[in-house]
This record gives structure tokens, sequence and C-alpha cells, in this order.
């Protein structure tokens, strides 16, 4: 509890520096029948060249990565302590740590993905970190990366999230340094909204290994974002 409070009242990168050495244990680190299915989707779609994950923490997305057989894999963050567990568990693999709001990339990457991370981004922030993702990839590629359908209002997790972004919003009123970690202000069409005015071609995908609503739509899709085919 303390250690949890302590994160709590840091900043992002700060959090994930404590929380580093034990975040593969926490619900927080993307599961693997999730990056599992997001691979299964991109499968058909490869090969895309070199892989880079962004928000990468531990290192989670590198299953996605190195199971299409991409080729070299990097990964970037600000969080020290994340980039160092992710050394050791993946040592091949590049570690960059930077802001991803300014990727120092451009034109390296045929696939990024993204797990996890687009709540720290409030929805003024997307554009930056769209058109850094864009001006990373080359020609053609894609900036996937899994988002759940929106919960309805009859759903126990609808209010769970919606109380956790209120509690969020008052600890960010009245505390500094900021801890921007929002589970409502990304829903598909804002996201797609912004990826469009970075200039991809947007399209997704149903991630059906996740499984169906009682209405039959998935649960969650996988957002296919393309860069032209011609720089
Ligand atoms: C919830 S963790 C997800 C980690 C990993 N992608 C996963 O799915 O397990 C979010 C990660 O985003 C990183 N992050 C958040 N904002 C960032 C920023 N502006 N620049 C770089 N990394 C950032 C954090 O340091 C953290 O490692």
């Amino acid at each position: 509890m303390r250690e949890l409070v302590m994160q709590a009242l840091s900043s992002v990168e700060g959090g994930y520096d404590l929380l580093a050495p034990k975040f593969d244990y926490t619900p927080f680190r993307t599961p693997d029948g999730v990056l599992d299915a997001t691979a299964g989707v991109l499968r058909p779609l490869s090969p895309f060249g070199p892989g880079l994950d962004v928000c990468c923490g531990t290192g989670a997305g590198l299953r996605v990565l190195t199971s299409l057989g991409q080729g070299p894999v990097t990964g970037v963050d600000f969080s020290t302590g994340m980039l160092a567990q992710a050394r050791r568990a993946h040592p091949d693999a590049t570690w960059v740590r930077a802001d991803v709001g300014a990727l120092p990339f451009a034109g390296a990457f045929g696939l990024a993905v993204s797990f996890g991370a687009l709540g720290h981004f409030l929805p003024a922030e997307r554009a930056a970190l769209f058109a850094g993702v864009y001006r990373a990839l080359r020609p053609g590629g894609v900036f996937a990366f899994p988002i759940g359908a929106p919960l309805p209002i009859t759903s126990g997790w609808y209010w769970a999230l919606a109380g956790f972004d209120l509690a969020m919003r008052v600890r960010n009123a009245v505390w500094r340094p900021p801890f921007v970690m929002y589970y409502r202000t990304c829903p598909l069409s804002a996201v797609q909204g912004d990826l469009t005015a970075s200039g991809f071609t947007v399209t997704t995908l149903p991630l059906t290994a996740l499984g169906r609503r009682a209405d039959g739509s998935p649960k969650a899709r996988l957002v296919l974002a393309r860069t032209a085919s011609t720089p």
C-alpha cells in the first residue's frame, strides 16, 4: 500500500521507475492473450520490416514483434527503471530512452505497436505522439494498437473506470507533479480522427480471440494506421 501511494504521488516517469521491478506481476502489464491476439491479426499482413514498441515498459510488445519475425526490434520509453527491466529480459533488442511525445526516429520502421499507454496522453497531446510515430515509420508502414469497445453504462467496469478517472482528476487538481492516466479519454472515434489528421489511413480489425459481447460485437479491435506508400 505504501509503495502504491508513493507511485500515485509521483510523476508518470517517476511512478513507473518505482513500479518497474514488480511491473510484470501487476495487472498493468499487457496480458499475453492480448499480445497474441494482436500478433494473430497482424501475421497475415506481414512482413513489415523492423519493429518499434512505443511506450514499451518492460517489453511486453516484443512478444508481438519477435513472433512476426520482423528482424531488428526497438523499444522506446522514458522510464529508466522500466527500460532496465526490458533490457534484462531482452538483451538483443535496442532500448531507447525518450519521451514519445518527441520520438527520435525517422523512416526507420515497418511496424510500430503500442500497448496500454494511450491513457497517459491527454487528447491534445496525441497529435505530437502520432506525428512522431508517422515520422518513425517507413512509407507504407503500420502503427497498430488494440482498443476496447465502449462499455455499456450498465457494466460494473464502466463505473469502475469512470471512478478511477474521476479520482485521477481530483488528484491532478490538488497535487504536483501530475500523473496523467485516464481510461476514458481515448474512444476509437477520437483516436481515429487524430490519426487521420496526422496523415495516417486508418482501418480496424476485430480482435475476435478476445471474445465478443452478448450482441456479437467484438470486445476489442486492432487499430491499423498506415502511412502513405510514397514519402
Ligand atoms: C502501462 S505501461 C505499459 C507498458 C507496456 N507497453 C505493456 O503493455 O506492458 C505504460 C508505459 O508508458 C510509458 N510512458 C508513458 N508516457 C510516456 C512518454 N510520454 N514517453 C515515453 N514513455 C511513456 C511509461 O513509462 C510506461 O512504461
